[in-house]
């Protein structure tokens, strides 16, 4: 039986009427009803770079410091609490005053918050074989036997939307947590889909950046488990 809570019309009217694409260089915010679906990323961004997606930036500290390293990979930031969203815009405001970026040098212009739903963003947004790189890091675990539905791998809307949306062959899928019992159960999903293979975690190129998540777990002697996957090339894409 499929798995499917708490997605359904009314979670997303409720959830995704406010939803919104912010670039914070440009000072420019668009509704997402207003956005062509799905996405040309070309002419979104304005160039052929490949685009990465973290779900779930939470204060942006990833997404702020791969984005300055990697001018030439395309960021979207996926977070549905305002929040957080607002959190992580004045921390790139922040930064641009503090060390006096130019708005007009192109960095950040790599860049784009998604404040919505990442399911409804993937499924609806997200078109296939567009995607380098998805960061999925602590993700929210629901500890409680009862919201354990709520888990995102348990979505499998979500879990066919990133196989699909994955670059065929090369694209990756990085995922971090602190919470043994879901690592295993993220694992045990992913083993279904079968253009998905586990690949070393060490083969992480920008492991260096800590989320915020992560720099607190380390300080309290957590453990923290680490998993990467890659799109294998499916029969269709062989022929
Ligand atoms: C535990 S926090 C981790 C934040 C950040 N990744 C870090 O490591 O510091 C999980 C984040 O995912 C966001 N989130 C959970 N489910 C989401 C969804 N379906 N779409 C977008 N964001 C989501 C939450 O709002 C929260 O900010």
């Amino acid at each position: 039986m499929r798995e499917n809570p708490d997605y359904n019309d009314l979670y997303y009217q409720n959830t995704t009427s406010h939803s919104q694409i912010i670039d914070i260089i440009a000072e420019h915010t668009v509704p997402l009803s207003e956005v062509a679906a799905p996405i040309d990323w070309e002419v979104f961004f304005g160039n052929t770079h490949p685009v990465e997606i973290e779900i779930g930036f939470g204060k942006g500290r990833f997404l702020l410091e791969a984005s300055e390293r990697h001018p030439k990979v395309n960021y979207i930031g996926i977070e549905r609490a305002q929040k957080y969203v607002e959190l992580t815009r004045e921390r790139f405001e922040k930064y641009i005053r503090h060390f006096g970026v130019d708005r007009a040098s192109g960095t950040f212009s790599n860049v784009r918050l998604a404040w919505t739903d990442a399911n409804y963003f993937l499924t609806r947004y997200v078109p296939a074989a567009s995607v380098q790189a998805y960061h999925i890091y602590f993700p929210d675990p629901w500890p409680k036997k009862r919201q354990q539905k709520r888990r995102i791998f348990r979505n499998q809307d979500f879990l066919e939307a990133l196989t699909r949306t994955l670059n065929s062959d090369d694209g990756r899928l990085y995922i971090v947590t602190d919470y043994k019992e879901y690592f295993w159960e993220i694992q045990e999903r992913l083993s279904d889909l079968p253009l998905l293979r586990p690949v070393d975690a060490e083969f992480r190129p920008d492991q260096d950046i800590a989320t915020n998540f992560e720099m607190k777990y380390v300080l309290e002697g957590r453990s923290i488990y680490r998993a990467v996957y890659e799109k294998v090339l499916s029969c269709f894409d062989r022929v």
